[in-house]
């Protein structure tokens, strides 16, 4: 167990006869990919993301007292009843017990909406289990634990790692940076860092994500299986190390301002991610051919053109394409054109990163 999130409330008695708790929280876009974990949702190796501005969740969690020694939860999308997402919750619940004393106290209602569709692809586990974290913190705070903000935030971020990994990182803005090493003060396995402001170049905090909904609904592989592939895999152990080197790479190209040399970087850790996937036993191709289609297109418009247009994957179809404002005019104007033809629906998200 971890000693530094264990509650200092009481485990039996609870002040509050029942309330509620409001959190929003982005989704994030990682630089350098998390794939592949350890034991309770320790990472194999370190990753970075952006925190995104208008792609997120926005939770209402409200608290019953009650009786029974069980947990109680219903759940609510965008004001319907959802039965299949509570055993989801309740397996959160389960792992975080032992730093959240106060779950069997109560029973819970939560009321969830996404900014962006359900259908999109787009996963709202980041952004939905950091909400829910932070809903949780609150209370934990409300029946008087007091943590200061800078406590409440560090256990929401370990919390919500236990929901989903990748969840750690949406707790703050800007870049935030998981998993430890000896090259960035303060990283740990356990939650988010936020990655210093002051070690980033000015165009980095400018630039926007624009979200290709090239196939939306279900990824063909869940997050959890295509994790767990990476065990056994044969080039793993390498692609951690490599993952690891490139954070490590990151660091001078983030102070100095180098789009170029930060496109490269990115665009061959997405397309890492998806080799890995391609590589695995049983294989997966994460990308349609309408990926494979547009990021042909963006190649050469990046070939013809000086602009700084650049892209990342996460484990699916849909591209997220990456530019700082000073070149957004002309850029969106290619995407609307040129790019838009390979969404499914002609649909795209227009997102930025959030500092
Ligand atoms: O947080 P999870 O378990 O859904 O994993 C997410 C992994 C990627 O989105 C593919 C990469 C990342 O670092 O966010």
């Amino acid at each position: 167990m971890e000693q530094q999130f264990i509650s200092n409330l009481s485990t039996t008695s609870f002040s509050i006869e029942e309330g509620s708790v409001n959190a929003k929280s982005p989704s994030n876009i990682a630089l350098i990919k998390y794939w592949g974990k350890k034991k309770n949702q320790i990472p194999t190796n370190s990753s970075i993301s952006y925190t995104l501005t208008n792609s997120y969740t926005e939770t209402e969690l409200k608290f019953k007292k009650k009786q029974s020694d069980n947990f109680e939860v219903e759940v609510y999308l965008e004001g319907e009843k959802k039965n299949s997402f509570s055993p989801k919750i309740i397996t959160f619940f389960e792992r975080i017990i032992d730093y959240v004393p106060f779950l069997k106290g109560y029973k819970f209602t939560v009321h969830t909406h996404n900014s962006f569709p359900h259908s999109s692809g787009i996963a709202s586990s980041a952004s939905g289990m950091s909400a829910l974290a932070l809903c949780l913190v609150q209370i934990e705070n409300n029946l008087g634990a007091n943590l200061s903000e800078e406590e409440s935030l560090k256990k929401a971020s370990f919390l919500a790692r236990l929901g989903s990994g990748s969840a750690c990182r949406s707790v703050f803005k800007g870049l935030v940076e998981w998993g430890e090493n000896n090259f960035i003060k303060g990283s740990s396995d356990l939650y988010g860092t936020k990655y210093p402001d002051t070690e980033i170049h000015e165009v980095f905090k400018t630039f926007h994500d624009t979200i290709l909904l090239i196939h939306e609904g279900q990824k063909s592989v869940s997050s959890t299986v295509g994790h767990n592939l990476m065990n056994n895999h044969p080039y793993a152990e390498h692609r951690f190390v490599e993952a690891n080197e490139n954070l490590e790479k990151l660091i001078p190209i983030l102070k100095n301002g180098d789009v170029k040399a930060f496109g490269e970087l990115v665009e061959h850790e997405a397309l890492t991610l998806h080799a890995m996937m391609m590589m695995s036993n049983p294989a997966f191709i994460l990308m349609k051919p309408n990926t494979v289609a547009a990021l042909e297109k963006l190649w050469e418009y990046r070939r013809e053109t000086d602009k700084q247009l650049f892209f990342t994957l996460d484990a699916g179809a849909n591209i997220h394409l990456l530019y700082p404002a000073s070149d957004a005019l002309e850029i969106e104007i290619f995407i609307e054109k040129e790019l838009k033809a390979f969404c499914q629906n002609g649909n795209y998200i227009k997102d930025k990163v959030n500092f």
